[in-house]
């Protein structure tokens, strides 16, 4: 989508870290933008950071694991800005801890979140857009985690496969409407996501609290969100399908397709 420049784009997560910097870098380009999330005082902070640049946006507060609100978000994006054209389903959660140790409120907000999250974002947005005929483009949020799987991160990882198989369908689903897709799959980020506890809700709260708070050096170098912004600007223009931020996540898929390859049957 080369025309990005007067479009419509939603952003959820957009108070924050990842969101935050893609709803200012489409901003930037020109994009009216709809930022989406929970955190209210976050959002008006990116709003403000937009305006005061000149842009256009809008803020509304959206749980996404919540059709209803998602569908809402939806309605009241097209009726501020007009048709939607561009649409981040990014809002997303992290937990650590063995699976033996999730319990069902875990599950319950990480799928929710991470998940549900990205379903209800095509559920309210994807019959629209169709229906527009314009195209368009749909950026998923993944994860490293989302293709190669690391210990004590397995409801995360569980989550972001299903965000990558997931995006790779739809954008052949999609390629009949001219809309396009990317799924975007970073390792470390600088942002608040180590602290994702602060957005789960009181009735998914583990009595205990979260239990293990690993070190994060399996993410790689933490980079700026700015950077991945970059990337999913251009992955939008050059309709891309994977959106890789760290060249050092090469060894790690590596080594998964080799262990796949090598089970394949030589006949
Ligand atoms: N930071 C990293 O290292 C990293 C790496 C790979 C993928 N990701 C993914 O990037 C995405 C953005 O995360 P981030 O790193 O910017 O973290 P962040 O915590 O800085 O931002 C996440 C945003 O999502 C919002 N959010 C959480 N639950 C929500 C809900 N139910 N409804 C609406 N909004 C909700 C939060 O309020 C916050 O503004 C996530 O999907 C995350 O899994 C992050």
């Amino acid at each position: 989508m080369e025309d990005i420049k007067g479009s419509t784009a939603v952003v959820t997560g957009g108070a924050s870290g990842i969101g935050r910097a893609i709803a200012l870098a489409l901003s930037r380009e020109g994009s009216r933008v709809v930022i989406a999330d929970l955190d209210e005082e976050g959002m008006a902070g990116t709003l403000g950071d937009i305006t005061s640049h000149g842009g256009e946006a809008a803020a509304i507060r959206t749980d996404v694991s919540d059709a209803r609100d998602v569908e809402a978000l939806a309605e009241k994006a097209w009726s501020v800005f007009g048709p939607v054209r561009i649409v981040c389903n990014n809002a997303g959660v992290g937990m650590f801890g063995g699976l033996e140790t999730m319990t069902l409120s875990d599950w319950t907000w990480i799928m929710g979140v991470n998940v549900w999250g990205v379903i209800h974002g095509l559920l309210a947005f994807v019959p629209r857009m169709i229906e527009e005929k314009k195209g368009g483009h749909i950026v998923n949020t993944a994860s490293i985690s989302g293709l190669v799987p690391n210990a004590y991160l397995g409801a995360y990882t569980t989550t972001k496969y299903a965000v990558v198989g997931l995006s790779e369908t739809l954008r052949k689903d999609m390629r009949a409407y001219g809309i396009g897709v990317s799924v975007l799959c970073p390792m470390g980020v600088e942002t608040r996501i180590a602290d994702a506890e602060r957005n789960r809700p009181d009735n998914l709260k583990n009595p205990g609290g979260p239990s293990f708070s690993p070190s994060l050096d399996f993410l790689g170098r933490l980079i700026p969100p700015e950077q991945v912004a970059g990337r999913v600007i251009q992955a939008i223009k050059k309709n891309e399908l994977y959106i890789l931020t760290h060249k050092e996540s090469i060894d790690p898929l590596r080594r998964r397709f080799k262990q796949i390859e090598n089970a394949v049957p030589s006949e």
